[in-house]
């Protein structure tokens, strides 16, 4: 159900946390559909290079500063049109600091959803989190599953989402909150919280040492490749329905051992995985899409075979 017009050039996406890994990848999608963007940031994990390329382009501003200040993002948003919402501190370290997580999580939250709000934009996307339903009751995991966050970044999360509800009653928000699965694709970072695995796989498999796997490696993931990703978020800020959670993954879980098998394949490699005996939590994720196809017209359309050979590609030449 996306509109198949590009958007005119009047229309400008405020876009908080677009210098991170993912906002990388969907800020070039926005200027394909004729969004101007202004990034607001505050560049502690913003990627500067790659930000300074896109502003070369005349469409794209970066504006330094914080969403704890509501001052700020306020000010910064006045003239937009649309509003994609993706500042956050990580699931990491929100356990390290539960403080500052609730902190730029939830007031960042309320800032950037009242500002949205009171200057009436058209749509408001919202980062959420495959981490809202907590440990799965079944696969795949469905939008309306109970929702068990365990750390302070994915209660912050699910808050968010119960937050546009209220903006929406209130105050006519028009929001979509993406639930994304596990993230993964070209500038993804070392320290990623569930894709972290791939990196160390890949570095290990590399240098001609075997992958170790603890248990039997059957916990899973739902990788979702991030181009399709960002293609969810801009089909999310054009679709006609709205008020809605929607799972961006690819519903095909990966457990541990199959992804150390896809990186030896794909690094031409003939070492085995070393299992280690160990008392696993098997935790299994994969998204039900069905909502996805059915009102953002959205599927994934690379298989993790794919894109972890592209990922291992690109990781031989740098
Ligand atoms: N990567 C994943 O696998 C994944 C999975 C589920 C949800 N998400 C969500 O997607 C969104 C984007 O994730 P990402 O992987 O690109 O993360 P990222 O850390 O690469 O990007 C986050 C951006 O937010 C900025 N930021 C942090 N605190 C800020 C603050 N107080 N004020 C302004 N800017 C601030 C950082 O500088 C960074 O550029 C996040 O909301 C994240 O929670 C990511």
């Amino acid at each position: 159900m996306t509109t198949s017009t590009p958007a005119t050039s009047s229309k400008k996406v405020f876009f908080t946390g677009g210098a991170g890994f993912i906002g990388m990848h969907v800020v070039p999608l926005l200027l394909e559909r004729g969004y101007d963007v202004k990034i607001f940031d505050n560049m502690s994990r913003g990627d500067r290079l790659a930000v300074n390329e896109y502003m070369s382009s005349g469409k794209v501003e970066l504006v330094e500063g914080d969403v704890r200040y509501g001052g700020a993002v306020a000010s910064a948003m006045r003239g937009c049109s649309h509003v994609i919402h993706f500042a956050t501190v990580s699931i990491n370290k929100s356990v390290a600091d539960p403080y500052e997580s609730i902190d730029i999580n939830m007031t960042g939250n309320n800032n950037v959803f009242a500002a949205a709000a009171d200057q009436g934009v058209e749509r408001l996307v919202f980062a959420s989190t495959a981490s809202v339903y907590g440990d799965p009751e079944r696969l795949p995991m469905h939008e309306d599953d109970t929702l068990r966050p365990l750390t302070p970044y994915c209660i912050t999360k699910r808050a968010g989402e119960d937050l546009l509800g209220f903006y929406q009653r209130t105050k006519g928000l028009s929001w979509v909150a993406n639930r994304f699965f596990n993230v993964y694709g070209p500038g993804q970072k070392l320290d990623a919280y569930y894709t972290s695995v791939i990196n160390t796989f890949i570095q290990r498999i590399r240098s001609g040492q075997p992958p170790t796997i603890d248990g039997k490696g059957e916990q899973s993931m739902d990788f979702v490749h991030v181009h399709d990703l960002a293609k969810g978020v801009v089909a999310s800020l054009e679709c006609e329905a709205e008020n809605f959670p929607v799972n961006i993954g690819t519903g095909v879980d990966t457990s541990v051992a199959q992804l150390a098998k896809i990186l030896i394949q794909a690094l031409g490699s003939d070492v085995e995985p070393i299992f280690r005996p160990r008392d696993v939590l098997v935790s299994r994720r994969a998204a039900d899409i069905t909502r996805a196809k059915e009102l953002l017209g959205w599927e994934p359309t690379i298989t993790v075979e794919e894109g972890m050979s592209e990922l291992v590609k690109a990781a031989i030449e740098s």
